[in-house]
């Protein structure tokens, strides 16, 4: 039976490899695109998620990493480096393993997810928690990589980008066209530039690097919207936010990196980026797992919470098509499952071992 190849093989006259290329992989990518009934029904549109929790490390960093490693070993590095809110971080110390390099990661201290810190742990990265922010640890990675021989694996890095674009692909040819809109998460803006790359170079000829020019596969591009969390929503506000705040701590980012990039995918696509609320999330979060059967961590879900929030505006249109993109497995930070809306913690029901013990906890007894 045909296995999924990961997506540099699957890609690869779109991206820049050749057939001598060394391809660092994991299988990441075709991920699937999940009807969501329940948001289908609220908004009159057809809305799809892809879950991109579904690839190796539970996140769309795989996608970016699989490039950025490929990229590093052609180069001949020893060592990578990248700063990380939690999951660039897990997905580099696993791509780095299977290539044998050296990973370090740079995290701020106390802010990132119990999951991602232990699976940069488990792939043995050498791991720092800096005391600072994200900004401030991509600052520092950025200048170690200038000054040292490391290579850097952050997005700044353009294979990364280059991978993740694979994500707006893998639409198209599971829909047949590109969407009428897209929404996702915004943090460092890496994510909403790659897939603005991908629908643009599929809704035209592209020029290949190995196997010349080849035809458009979509007949257009969508209107991209992207959240970002309130207190970290520098794109919203026009400027960098120097404390940002979320309980997103995955998009915790007050200077994203991709900035003139996702501006572009904004105005070039007739879109917008927005801010939701921490509430926002949790509740969108909520929606995920308990309506959609789709479980996520906190700042996967924004752009969930944006599609409810524009909907409530009257601004989402009826009989189109809606894909939102949810970047990484609940399974990462899953805490917030544990939570009641009121703030108040799940109290799982305890019983002793006999069937009408359980048959009267389940109601099932009157
Ligand atoms: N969702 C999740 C789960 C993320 O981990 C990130 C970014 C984003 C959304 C935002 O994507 O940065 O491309 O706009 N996480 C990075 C990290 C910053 O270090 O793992 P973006």
């Amino acid at each position: 039976a045909h296995q999924w190849r990961g997506v540099i093989r699957e890609y690869a006259d779109r991206l820049p490899v050749t057939d001598a290329t060394e391809v660092i992989t994991l299988g990441e990518g075709g991920t699937p695109l999940v009807h969501a009934r329940h948001l289908s029904e609220l908004t009159g549109s057809t809305v799809y998620l892809k879950v991109e929790g579904m690839n190796p490390t539970g996140s769309f960093k795989d996608r970016g990493m699989t490039m950025a490693m490929t990229a590093a070993v052609a180069a001949g590095a020893k060592a990578v480096v990248c700063a990380s809110t939690g999951n660039t971080s897990a997905s580099a110390a696993a791509y780095a393993t299977q290539a044998g390099i050296t990973c370090a990661v740079l995290v701020p201290d106390g802010k990132i997810s119990m999951g991602k810190l232990s699976q940069a742990i488990a792939h043995g990265a050498q791991l720092l928690q800096v005391n600072g922010n994200f900004d401030n640890c991509l600052d520092v990675a950025r200048k170690l990589s200038e000054a040292y021989p490391v290579f850097l694996v952050n997005s700044v890095n353009p294979a990364r980008l280059e991978g993740q674009k694979t994500a707006a692909f893998e639409v198209v040819d599971t829909l047949g066209d590109a969407p009428d809109y897209h929404l996702m998460p915004v943090g460092n803006a890496g994510n909403i530039s790659a897939y603005w790359k991908g629908y643009k170079e599929y809704a035209a000829p592209y020029a290949s690097l190995e196997h010349g020019e080849l035809p458009a596969v979509a007949t257009r591009t969508p209107i991209m919207w992207g959240f970002q969390a309130e207190g970290a929503s520098p794109l919203v506000k026009g400027h960098p936010v120097t404390e940002p705040d979320t309980i997103a701590t995955a998009i915790r980012i007050g200077n994203p990196a991709s900035w003139d990039f996702a501006v572009a995918a904004r105005d070039e696509s007739g879109g917008l980026i927005d801010a939701v609320t921490d509430e926002e999330i949790l509740d969108a979060h909520r929606w995920l797992s308990a309506r959609e059967g789709v479980f996520v961590e906190p700042a996967s879900a924004a752009g969930v919470a944006g599609l409810i929030k524009k909907h409530a505006e009257g601004l989402v249109p009826t009989g189109k098509t809606i894909v939102i993109t949810v970047t990484g497995h609940g399974l990462k930070d899953p805490q917030w499952a544990l939570r009641m809306a009121d703030g108040s913690d799940v109290e799982p029901t305890k019983v002793e071992f006999d069937v009408v013990s359980v048959a009267a906890a389940l109601g099932l007894e009157d």
